[in-house]
């Protein structure tokens, strides 16, 4: 399954990978966030880049070093993500949403510290939804031809919820990984099928990030060409 030296198929395209788990403040200390740990898409952002494309990784807090060779822009919440996704994909090829957006943010920040009250339970956070950024750049494309790509982490009928989130998403793939066992948050490595919106099933061993990355990038570069 090695691949020796990669071909520059993907040379003269720029693709925006986004990567990590946004954060939304409750106060200046404190966040509700997620467990991603931004592997799989600095793994997309490597492999790319070393197919000859131009790569904008938008990292959401993800504490990893910058890939060489990669435009890296930082980004926080799931609304500084958005804005970030729209400006890099106006010229984009290709758009792979690995990124872990947090579904819901808080209504209120507190510009000060929250702090305890005597004997008393706490105010409850009200969370409000967050833009859905996969549905909108999928409905909306910034180039005609442009490959959008999702990921989603599912259980129970993986593949039945993997097909309705392809369809009510509007991307063209959809990589689906089955939540389980081995298949943890910050490990190397990494078990999916590939979802196309032509129908098409992809499965993908487990194994290396690396690999997956490799096969999502494939999979883009025959529906580019
Ligand atoms: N996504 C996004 N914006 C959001 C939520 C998710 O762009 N507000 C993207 C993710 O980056 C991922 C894909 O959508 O590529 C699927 O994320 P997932 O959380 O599985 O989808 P949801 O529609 O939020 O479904 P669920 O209710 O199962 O969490
Ligand atoms: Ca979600």
């Amino acid at each position: 399954l090695a691949r020796g030296v990669p071909e520059p198929d993907l040379a003269g395209r720029h693709v925006v990978v986004s990567a990590g788990g946004t954060r939304e403040p409750l106060d200046p200390v404190r966040f509700l966030g997620n467990r991603s740990s931004g592997k799989q898409g600095y793994a997309l952002a490597r492999t790319a880049a070393a197919r000859g494309a131009r790569v904008t990784l938008l990292a959401a807090n993800t504490g990893l070093p910058d890939p060489a060779g990669v435009d890296v822009v930082p980004v926080g919440t799931a609304v500084q993500l958005r804005e970030a996704v729209l400006k890099a994909a106006a010229d984009a090829d290709a758009v792979v949403m690995a990124a872990a957006v947090a579904d819901f943010r808080p209504r209120d920040y507190a510009t000060g510290k929250i702090k305890k009250k005597d004997g008393q339970d706490p105010e409850p956070v009200v969370l409000v939804r967050n833009p859905d950024i996969l549905a909108e750049i999928s409905a909306e494309r910034a180039r005609p031809g442009q490959v959008v790509v999702g990921f989603a982490a599912e259980t129970d009928d993986v593949l039945a919820n993997g097909r309705a989130k392809l369809e009510r998403k509007g991307c063209d793939l959809l990589v689906v990984n089955e939540v389980g066992e081995r298949k943890t948050f910050g490990s190397e490595e990494n078990e999916a099928v590939v979802l196309g919106a032509d129908g098409s099933e992809t499965p993908v061993p487990y194994g290396p990030k690396e690999f997956l990355a490799e096969t999502v990038w494939d999979l883009v570069a025959a529906r580019l060409s």
